[in-house]
């Protein structure tokens, strides 16, 4: 079948404002703008290999700088259950690494089932991210951990009790002092933890084996479903090696999402409830898009369970325009492509959909009702 080549009605994809780019480097910026018309032309040619610098994703470093031993402290801490008040809650508990590294529900629930306010995204590859949260309010890995660490829906703990329970596993006290001068304080379990995360990439996956020139790496459909992904102007928001995570962008550009969608807490403010300026109302993190097809429902609030759903809504809300159900298809194809290997295993789920049959709002397996 030949298909045509989607023309996109506005060429020029959205620009994000300047402001935005205040983290990322104003250059990056101006080079995404000045090669986003190159990008589209670029699309348009058959299969060959790609100049990766002219690229907006990149592919993800196998490794970036991490000490093993403390790595291996943090992995222990991670899925220890004594950092929460009542010993049952520990990080896999909502980051769990066999499901994309989330919990699968829409809201998350801490110690005694309290229900938080947003969905849980995933831990893998958040080291690549500007910043941690929905809302960007923890600058670095070592300062996210305080969040779930003493927050009231989350584990609900105070850092002496926590060092307290510590203390009393010679195991930890015994690495603890190998790798710290001050020995088991909350500043080193922070710092081991993160040192972890830091290895919770998933590099090598298809789509960045294409991306490295192994034209065969993905299909046509997938490479397809690429191109509508920068045509349609996705790109411009989900963008670099995570495929998001390097930018905040109002939920809402082409039109009032939170006027048709109730807020359904205080959650959905977003940034404003970092800085307070009216001009952060509603604007977000952009969402790493790596592990996707593994880690519904989406968006901050939990409240589609369906990819096919969700890009709709980003076309609507983010583009002001309709993607056709047919566009949805590849553009999911290509989203397959993403999940790379931890630990020499791919995450690319092996159930996925057919390219042009079955139902496209059918929630896939494992996702929460
Ligand atoms: C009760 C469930 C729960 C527990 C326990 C939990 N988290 Fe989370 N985690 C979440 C939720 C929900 C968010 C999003 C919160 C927000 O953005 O306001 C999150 C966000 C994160 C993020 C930011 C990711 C990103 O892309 O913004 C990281 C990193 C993270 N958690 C790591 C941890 C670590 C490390 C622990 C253990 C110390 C932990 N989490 C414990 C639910 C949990
Ligand atoms: C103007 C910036 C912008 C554009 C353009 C954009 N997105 Fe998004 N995207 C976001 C933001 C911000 C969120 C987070 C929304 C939230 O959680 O409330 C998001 C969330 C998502 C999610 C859910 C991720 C998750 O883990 O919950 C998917 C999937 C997605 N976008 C795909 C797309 C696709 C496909 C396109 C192109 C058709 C697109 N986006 C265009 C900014 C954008």
């Amino acid at each position: 079948m030949t298909r045509q080549r989607f023309v996109p009605a506005a060429v020029q994809p959205f620009k994000p404002p300047i402001a935005t780019a205040r983290r990322c480097g104003v250059s990056l910026l101006r080079a995404l703008l000045l090669l986003a018309p190159l990008t589209l032309l670029l699309g348009a040619q058959p299969a060959a290999a790609l100049n990766l610098s002219l690229e907006p994703l990149q592919p993800i470093p196998e490794k970036i700088p991490a000490d093993p031993a403390l790595a291996k402290l943090g992995e222990k801490l991670f899925f220890d259950p004594r950092l929460s008040a009542d010993n049952t809650i520990s990080c896999a508990h909502c980051h769990d690494l066999e499901h994309g590294g989330v919990d699968g529900l829409k809201h998350s629930y801490g110690v005694d089932g309290r229900e938080g306010m947003v969905n849980s995204p995933t831990v893998f590859n958040s080291g690549l991210n500007f910043a941690q949260f929905w809302d960007g309010r923890a600058a670095t890995l070592e300062d996210q951990i305080d969040g779930p660490v003493t927050g009231h829906v989350e584990m609900d703990s105070k850092w002496p009790d926590v060092l307290k329970k510590l203390r009393e596993d010679q195991l930890y006290k015994q690495r603890f002092h190998t790798l710290f001068d001050d020995g088991l304080t909350a500043n080193n379990v922070k710092h081991a933890i993160a040192e972890f995360e830091r290895t919770l990439l998933t590099p090598d996956s298809r789509f960045d084996r294409y991306l490295k020139g192994d034209v065969n790496a993905i299909n046509e459909a997938e490479k397809h479903g690429y191109a509508l992904f920068k045509s349609y102007g996705c790109v411009s928001c989900h963008q670099g090696r995570n495929v998001g995570g390097n930018l905040f962008q109002k939920l809402g550009v082409m039109g009032d999402y939170f006027k048709e969608n109730a807020m359904e807490n205080k959650a959905g403010l977003g940034r404003f409830n970092v800085t307070g300026l009216a001009s952060d109302k509603h604007r977000f993190k952009v969402p790493s898009l790596r592990l996707v097809v593994l880690t519904a429902p989406y968006f901050h609030n939990g409240r589609y369970r369906t990819l096919a759903e969700t890009i709709r809504t980003m076309a609507k809300f983010q583009l002001g325009r309709h993607i056709p159900d047919e566009d949805i298809r590849y553009i999911i194809q290509f989203l397959y492509t993403l999940p790379g290997k931890y630990r020499g295993k791919s995450l690319e789920p092996k159930d996925r959909p057919l390219l042009h049959f079955g139902n496209l709002d059918s929630a896939p397996s494992g996702a929460d009702s």
